[in-house]
């Protein structure tokens, strides 16, 4: 029952409002300029930047991981054709991002940062296919393309925070 419940798309987030905070604050100091030189100096701000890059790609596998479980579901209750056919695309798209974020995670933890943001980008981009496919098409979809905005949001807040640390800046 629980399942089936819409949930508005922003619910999955509101456990990440410290670091969305965080970014809002990073960001917005470095449109007007540098003056956030003294803190650079200090370091912390690029271990909170790598912590936030980290906890936006674990919370980014976790929706991958419940995307999963949803389109195997929806799948089973599919009546018509264009449902599995969409399904079908949410599937192998959902595959791809599964496997591009535990790369990006075995990146980020041998210190490739370049590598880690393509894979990010290119699970963000499999990931708006299926979203392209479902958005739209009835309610039975909307909590999949809730859980798909969100997987795509943080590995954008993932990839945002990667420009304010190098891996240097944590040893
Ligand atoms: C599948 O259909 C059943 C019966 O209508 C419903 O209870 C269940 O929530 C549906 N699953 C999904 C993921 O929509
Ligand atoms: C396919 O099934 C879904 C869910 O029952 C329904 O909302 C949709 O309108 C159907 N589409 C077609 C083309 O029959």
């Amino acid at each position: 029952m629980a399942m089936t419940r819409y949930q508005p798309p922003s619910t999955g987030l509101i456990h990440l409002w410290p670091l969305i905070l965080f970014m809002v604050i990073i960001i917005t100091p470095h449109q007007g300029g540098p003056p956030w030189q003294g803190a650079s100096q200090a370091g912390g701000l690029q271990a909170l930047a790598c912590d936030l890059a980290n906890a936006a790609l674990r919370s980014a596998q976790t929706k991958a991981t419940h995307a999963q479980s949803l389109i195997a579901l929806l799948l089973q209750n599919a009546t018509n054709s264009s449902d599995v056919r969409s399904l079908q695309i949410c599937q192998s798209s959902n595959n791809e991002a599964l496997s591009q974020l535990s790369s990006a995670n075995n990146d980020f933890n041998t210190d490739s940062l370049d590598s880690m943001v393509e894979l990010m980008n290119a699970a963000a981009d499999v990931t708006k296919a299926c979203l392209n496919e479902i958005q739209g098409r009835g309610h039975h979809f909307s909590l999949l393309a809730a859980v798909n905005a969100d997987l795509i949001k943080l590995c954008e807040i993932c990839i945002v925070s990667t420009r304010y640390f190098t891996i240097e800046d944590l040893y």
